[in-house]
């Protein structure tokens, strides 16, 4: 039985092949795509998971999709009633992709994937509890889901066991603490959906002086965690911006401009809004204990992301186990979608001991052996030398990385989920002070308040870090017990986000520390993903090529290969050689666009050429009017680049006349429509996103829906 589960048109999509209930495969489409955070049809990820699992599409059971596309068209459609007129231009925005595509999922999937089995759609935070809770090592759990939004849950609390998942309760959109992270992190001039992290990172720098400013106005917040924002703030509803006007007043300043200084003020905000975060999700873990009485806690969705409050909920909450999904971000739900028809509309158990996860260390991406390194290093002309065999494989990196040499390390499967975990990241000797602004300016190209984390040998972790439970995914910061022995992977504020390695899960990582930890007396390495600012992290062998030859790297490694950059110094590399397959495609659809071209303009040529024969023209003139069709399709075929700027003026031509007739369609829908429908139905008393003041309520926690019918898995919504 196999299962294919996809998550796609949002950000980070990806596939993931389920054989008999085995996580076979599972890919982001951003490291195949390298189109950092990539939204669109996975299709590369899927062929890759077929690949893996050595099958063909004929051989798949069914086809999962992550959410209900029309439940969430749904959502979206009673934001713009809700707010009309404003939002407008983000209608006309968002329509054409809907129409297009979104709202015709099910084709899209068959058509991309030429598929004709069962098709099923599952909930966003049903997908995300799932990727929590059935991967885990736990029989029973609470289980807890915060994000953005999905369709319309935010935050879901649910109880696991075994093989179901019964949902409890929920908070709705647009009371949602992922998007009230989002719009801070949109204020201090980050990427939404990309740059959370950094506004985590950057917390640790300031005080939460502006923690009561955001109680007292930003959210009505109880103590069991629910808590309603206070929508006059936002514009999350109409989608022109995340903030608005009287946020800005409320900080008494502008939203920070991209790349531009960062002040104390915007440290001491970013501190602020980690400490509400944190102390949500302290109130919500007690408010799920409470409910389920489960000491396992399973977590799931992009809020699972901020390591700082999985610490402080490890340190100071409820639970006694904390399994956290390590693609816990929206291409988990790829996972969990998949999970869901394996053991909900399968009915299949579900056998676990409490002790080990089932997600492989979560290393599901694709491998490459020996064999398909040296034919990338060779094709490129790079020299390298190959590692010795034995126990003492490694010593030559350690030794390097002891002298202070920073090493890309490419071994085995890349990673399912954001986090490098050994598969594909950056090492380099955390006792190294220096190290870490060596790394952010001259091999990651980032901002110099990024930290870095440390990468222990588990049975260490205990000496370095208080933290008292293992940390294979780095999903848990924790204080560092002994911060002047590893100043490079620890934070401003003695914290680390730990990474704990057990000889069983990456035997080549705990062995490489291993022989650090003898050299030098310690276990630690600083480890961060392979890639530079705003691509993904690297993939295959020639990401790797390109990344190494393009930064401060001085080693690479990968398999039983080692480049060092010295010895590529005066050699002629050619880059070129990496991209021969791609152009080749490319060349494939210039010759077809050239060919349409050709035709297009031919067509006046062939008119006159036939009306020549019947009005007695000169069969000269005829003859000459027909040869020219003639010759665009020879040139258009032989010299398809030829056609360039005319393809250039056509496309471009089609595309603009395209935008205006939908700009102006659509314009006037909305204003001819979706206004006065959403005047009327506000006039009545509509109310579908809970905004009136509900000051006399103990609680915002919603009852869940209860888990759905198998027919339902059927539907869009
Ligand atoms: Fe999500």
């Amino acid at each position: 039985m196999n299962i294919l589960g996809i998550s796609a048109f949002y950000h980070d999509s990806a596939a993931c092949l389920l054989s008999n209930g085995e996580i076979v495969a599972a890919c982001q489409e951003e490291r195949l795509s390298r189109i950092k955070h990539d939204e669109s049809f996975p299709v590369r990820s899927v062929h890759y998971c077929l690949h893996q699992g050595r099958l063909g599409i004929l051989d798949v059971d069914y086809i999962v999709f992550y959410e209900k596309p029309l439940t969430k068209f749904d959502r979206i459609i009673e934001s713009f009633l809700y707010s009309a007129p404003n939002g407008g231009e983000p209608f006309r925005r968002a329509m054409p992709v809907w129409l297009r595509s979104r709202l015709r999922t099910e084709k899209e999937i068959r058509k991309e994937l030429d598929f004709e089995g069962d098709i099923l759609f599952v909930d966003h935070h049903a997908a995300h509890s799932a990727s929590a809770f059935f991967p885990s090592p736990f029989k029973e759990a609470t289980v807890l889901t915060m994000d953005g939004v999905g369709e319309w849950t935010t935050i879901g609390v649910a109880h696991g066991h075994v093989n179901r998942i019964e949902p409890l309760w929920e908070q709705r959109f647009p009371h949602s603490l992922g998007l009230l992270y989002s719009a801070f992190t949109a204020f201090l001039g980050f990427g939404v959906n990309s740059g959370e992290h950094k506004m985590m990172g950057l917390s640790s720098y300031g005080e939460p002086v502006y923690r009561d400013l955001i109680l007292e106005n930003l959210l009505d917040l109880k103590e069991d965690g629910s808590f309603r924002l206070n929508m006059d703030y936002f514009d999350i509803l109409s989608g022109r911006s995340m903030t608005n006007e009287r946020f800005h007043d409320l900080f008494q300043q502008s939203p920070r401009i991209p790349e531009s200084p960062i002040t104390n003020k915007d440290r001491d905000i970013a501190s602020s809004i980690q400490w509400v975060t944190e102390e949500v999700v302290l109130r919500v873990s007690q408010f799920a204990m409470n409910q389920t009485g489960s000491l396992n806690l399973c977590m799931g969705g992009g809020v699972s992301l901020n390591c700082v409050a999985n610490g402080r909920l490890l340190r100071e909450g409820p639970f006694e186990n904390i399994w956290i999904q390590p693609a816990s971000g929206d291409a988990g739900g790829a996972l969990g979608a998949a999970l869901l028809v394996w053991h909900r509309y399968l009915e299949n158990g579900r056998v676990t001991d409490d002790l080990m996860d089932s997600m492989s260390g979560s290393f599901l991406g694709p491998a490459y052996d020996d064999e398909e390194i040296s034919r990338a290093l060779e094709m490129v002309g790079i020299p390298f030398t190959k590692l010795p065999e034995g126990t003492e494989r490694y010593l030559p990196v350690a030794d390097l990385l002891a002298e202070g040499l920073v090493v890309g390390w490419f071994q085995g499967r890349m990673e399912f989920g954001p986090r490098a975990l050994g598969a594909r990241s950056i090492l380099a000797d955390p006792r190294r002070m220096e190290i870490k602004d060596r790394i952010n300016e001259t091999i990651k190209f980032r901002e110099t308040f990024r930290p870095f984390a440390p990468v222990i040998l588990e049975e260490s972790a205990k000496e370095y870090f208080a933290l008292e439970a293992i940390s294979p995914y780095m999903l848990l910061a924790a204080p560092v017990k002994r911060p002047d022995e590893i100043p490079a992977a620890t934070h401003v504020d003695g914290s680390a986000r730990v990474q704990t390695v057990s000889e069983e899960m990456n035997p080549d990582l705990h062995s490489l520390i291993s022989l650090f930890s003898a050299k030098t007396g310690c276990p630690v390495m600083l480890n961060t993903s392979f890639n530079v600012r705003g691509e993904p992290v690297v993939c295959s062998p020639e990401d790797a090529i390109l990344t190494f030859m393009s930064t401060g790297l001085d080693i690479l490694v990968m398999g039983s290969f080692l480049v060092a950059k010295k010895d590529v110094e005066g050699v002629i590399v050619d880059l070129d050689a990496l991209e021969g397959e791609e152009l080749q495609g490319h060349q494939k659809t210039g010759r077809l666009k050239a060919l349409s071209t050709a035709l297009t303009f031919s067509m006046p040529f062939v008119i006159l050429a036939v009306a020549g024969l019947f009005r007695n023209w000169s069969r000269a003139i005829s003859f000459s009017l027909a040869l020219i069709p003639v010759a665009g399709v020879v040139v258009s075929l032989l010299r398809p680049e030829a056609f360039g700027p005319a393809n250039r003026i056509v496309s471009r031509f089609a595309r603009w006349v395209a935008r205006l007739q939908t700009k102006f369609i659509l314009g006037t829908a909305y204003f001819l429509v979706i206004t006065p429908v959403g005047f009327f139905m506000r006039m009545s008393g509509w109310d579908p996103f809970l905004l009136r003041k509900k000051d006399m309520l103990e609680t915002f926690w919603l009852k869940a829906r209860s888990e759905p019918d198998k027919e339902n898995y059927h539907h869009l919504s």
